[in-house]
């Protein structure tokens, strides 16, 4: 990683955490820049491989398409991992970042 770009993820980090409740898109950059590297639609996302043998076309495979989610859940594993997914400490998401992203991921479902 260059310098430059070190500066440039430390200033996306410090806007985010000064964005709170008034940035209507903190959820879906949260989940962009934490879940998707995991999650994104494709065979090459672990997480995604992992639910679509989880539940074997049942649900669909990626998060963003699922209907089923609660913000109770999301939030549970996010803090706690599962498998090869990591926890979150809440100087990475904090508080407010997950509850955006439980609300995007739960009121804003993209049917497939
Ligand atoms: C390192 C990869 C990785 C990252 C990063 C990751 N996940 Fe996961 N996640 C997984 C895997 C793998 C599973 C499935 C575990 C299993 O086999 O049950 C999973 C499962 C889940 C589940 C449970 C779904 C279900 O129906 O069982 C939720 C909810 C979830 N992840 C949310 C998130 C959110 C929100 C983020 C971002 C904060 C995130 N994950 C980041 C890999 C990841």
């Amino acid at each position: 990683m260059t310098r430059s770009m070190i500066m440039a993820t430390l200033l996306v980090a410090a806007t985010n955490s000064y964005a709170g409740d008034n940035n209507p898109d903190l959820g879906k950059q949260e989940y962009q820049k934490w879940c998707t590297p995991c999650h994104a639609p494709g065979d090459q996302y672990p997480g995604t491989l992992a639910l679509r043998a989880k539940y074997k076309g049942a649900l669909p495979d990626v998060l963003e398409q699922r209907t089923d989610l609660s913000p109770e859940m999301i939030k549970y594993f996010v803090r706690n991992g599962i498998t090869i997914m990591p926890f979150f400490r809440k100087t990475e998401i904090s508080d407010t970042e997950l509850n955006a992203m439980a609300d995007f991921l739960t009121k804003q479902p993209t049917k497939p």
